[in-house]
């Protein structure tokens, strides 16, 4: 057979043996260092199974720390053994950063509880009564016990209030057939405070919280799936260490770390080398970063743009901890060279703020005593990426304001 251009990664000199193992949608038969976590919602789930109703719950942690994973984990191990005792449970899970709907949500829940064509809600349209009536009966035509997953709720709360919460909360009074129990997952550690009180204590009588790993636990959850998806022998010392300790400053973020080792064997694999060494795992890490930034600065909308670069240029003029003041006299500068006209000056504080959120700028109020409060703004982009680019290219607004030249003051 004459040599395919794709030859060289399909072969058997592949460094993957399983590539599908080291990508985060693939959950593993074990989940080392969640233990505690399993075992809440075992204890609680277990009434599905004892015929009683399990309480809601909410399970919290930021991201990349095994929420979804342990779910879908202990839901599998649930409806297994359902099965072998003969009890009839039922469990859905929505993610509400795609279905992010009140009607949606409701309606996906009931469609997945009928597979009569018939009978499925349709994508928009119905009263949303409707809908939630439509899923009562769904649910009390199939009876026993229905575990409803919302996972990454916080998105749906923050744009569309909590009012779908309410009714799925109560429907235990109204059931005669069958039972429901809510587990809301997010990684807002302050969801709670989103919700009316009563919804709050319905929803979250059990809470679980989900820590951070540390690095060595990191490491465990590595080299577990390097042992099942990457050939034997390749990785040299130090790869997983180095994408652990990368990903425990990253709040022990387990994806960001699964990130590091699969991009790292792809570097090593596609420049046909044999040995995957701490340099692939850094520009895996300079890769995932561009990756990451990229989208996040070409997407700001323009002013935020033209703020982030008076923040360039003054660093470039050898400032830090720049004031909200010394921002604002180059982003009027800024705003002559794009033809436009500036923000008022106190809106630039919201814009500053948004920067930070997006992990662009990190500003810090300072108090200066009697003589009020001051901003401290330093941008905290890594330096392998070329912000300024990446704004020229994604914006042929900004272009005028990059070629321009600036006489910028010092500071005395
Ligand atoms: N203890 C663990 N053992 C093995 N793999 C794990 C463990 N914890 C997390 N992972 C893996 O890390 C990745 C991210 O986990 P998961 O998607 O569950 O995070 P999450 O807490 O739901 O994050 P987010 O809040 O961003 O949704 C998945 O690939 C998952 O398999
Ligand atoms: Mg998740």
């Amino acid at each position: 057979m004459s040599r395919n251009i794709f030859d060289h990664l399909l072969g058997n000199d592949s460094l993957f043996t399983n590539k599908e193992v080291l990508h985060h949608g693939f959950i593993p038969g074990n989940l080392p260092h969640r233990e505690n976590e399993i075992e809440s919602l075992v204890h609680n789930l277990v009434e599905a199974l004892q015929g009683q109703i399990p309480s809601n719950m909410i399970l919290y942690g930021q991201p990349g720390l095994g929420k979804t994973a342990v779910t879908r984990h202990v839901c599998k191990q649930l409806l297994q053994r359902g099965a072998t005792l003969g009890r009839t449970i039922h469990t859905v899970e929505v993610n509400c950063c795609s279905v992010d709907t009140k009607y949606r949500v409701l309606a996906q829940l009931a469609n997945e509880l009928s597979d009569d064509s018939r009978k499925q809600v349709p994508f928009t349209g119905w009263p949303t009564d409707k809908v939630l009536e439509r899923l009562k009966e769904n649910m009390e035509s199939l009876g026993g016990v229905h575990i409803f997953v919302l996972d990454e709720i916080d998105h749906l709360v923050k744009r569309h209030g909590d009012d779908i919460l309410y009714p799925l909360t109560s429907l235990n009074y109204e059931l005669r057939n069958s039972r429901c129990c809510v587990i809301g997952i997010t990684n807002d550690l302050n969801f709670t405070e989103m919700l009316d009180a009563r919804i709050a204590s319905r929803l979250g009588s059990e809470d679980v919280a989900f820590s951070p790993y540390n690095s060595k636990q990191i490491e465990d959850i590595l080299m577990q799936r390097a042992r099942a998806g990457v050939r034997e022998g390749v990785l040299e010392e130090g790869v997983i260490k180095l994408c652990s300790a990368l990903a425990a400053q990253e709040h022990g973020d387990a994806r960001r770390a699964l990130d590091l080792l699969r991009v790292a064997v792809q570097k090593a694999d596609v420049a046909g080398e044999e040995i995957v060494s701490t340099e692939h795992v850094r520009i895996a890490q300079n890769q995932l970063q561009f990756d990451q930034m990229t989208p996040v600065i070409s997407g700001l909308p323009f002013h935020q743009k033209l703020v982030l670069y008076s923040i360039l240029l003054n660093e470039s003029n050898g400032l830090t901890n720049i004031s909200t003041g010394e921002v604002y006299s180059v982003y009027q500068l800024t705003c002559q060279n794009a033809s436009t006209t500036p923000l008022v000056s106190r809106s630039i504080g919201n814009v500053i703020n948004n920067l930070d959120s997006l992990g662009l700028v990190t500003s810090k109020t300072t108090s200066l005593g009697r003589y009020g409060r001051s901003n401290r703004i330093n941008t905290c982009i890594p330096k392998n990426i070329n912000a300024i680019s990446i704004m020229g290219e994604s914006d042929e607004a900004m272009k005028p304001v990059i070629n321009a030249t600036y006489r910028l003051q010092s500071r005395l």
